[in-house]
């Protein structure tokens, strides 16, 4: 088991690929016809091409076409992970802006926070674990929790969002009693409730104990 599969919910551990999706190499080759799955053919498609236009600071206007043959294979059926060209894209912006440092990191796209959330409640969180969060945090946090059975502990925060010497503190607490702190969930920008936003040297403390933690596991 690779490090990070050990973070991995018992559920998760258990998934496999789903039958159509191991098949996806195969059907994206011109050459094979395929009566497994119900590919529909890109030119029952409702829509051919797309030219969005943005809004924009000045006058110029700025518009965004997305072509026939991109449509066509975003529309299809696909990766679970997301529109491989989209998700290209979006793995190149995590490396540049966040610069992950596990090498193997992966991103894959939902279809908003709330999916996001869900999908990762699912993938690591077994009953009884612990996420650690801020004082107030947003809701639906609180229903993936519980939905797993999992428990969630409040970080003290400030004006300045959570405090990072309490989440070491509350840490240390939960592994000194023989609980998992598993995931922390905090929202570093306009948070909701409160409005706080981490500092930059908050968020470098956060992410540097969070890195620790997963480095002792
Ligand atoms: C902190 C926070 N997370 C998530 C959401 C919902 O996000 P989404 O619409 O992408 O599911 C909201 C909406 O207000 C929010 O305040």
């Amino acid at each position: 088991m690779t490090p990070a599969a050990a973070w991995l919910s018992k559920v998760a551990q258990q998934q496999t690929h789903g039958p159509f999706k191991r098949l996806l190499p195969y059907l994206r080759n011109p050459q094979t016809v395929s009566l497994a799955s119900g590919m529909p053919a890109p030119s029952v498609f409702p829509f051919k091409a797309m030219s969005l236009e943005l809004v924009s600071d000045g006058d110029d206007k700025v518009t965004v076409d997305i072509q026939p043959s991109e449509l066509s294979a975003a529309l299809q059926y696909g990766a679970t992970s997301g529109f491989p060209p989209l998700l290209s894209w979006v793995q190149q912006h995590v490396a540049k802006a966040h610069a992950p440092p596990n090498q193997a990191s992966q991103a894959a796209l939902s279809v908003g926070s709330t999916d996001a959330l869900y999908k990762a409640g699912m993938a690591v969180l077994d009953p009884d674990d612990v996420v650690l969060t801020e004082e107030y945090s947003w809701v639906t946090l609180f229903a993936v929790a519980r939905d797993r059975g999992a428990v969630c502990e409040s970080v003290l925060n400030d004006d300045d969002g959570m405090i990072p010497e309490k989440l070491e503190e509350a840490c240390q607490r939960l592994v000194a009693q023989g609980k998992r702190p598993k995931m922390v969930y905090l929202v570093p920008i306009g948070h909701n409730p409160t409005g706080t936003s981490l500092s930059l040297a908050r968020k470098k403390q956060v992410r540097l104990f969070s890195c620790l933690l997963c480095a002792v596991r």
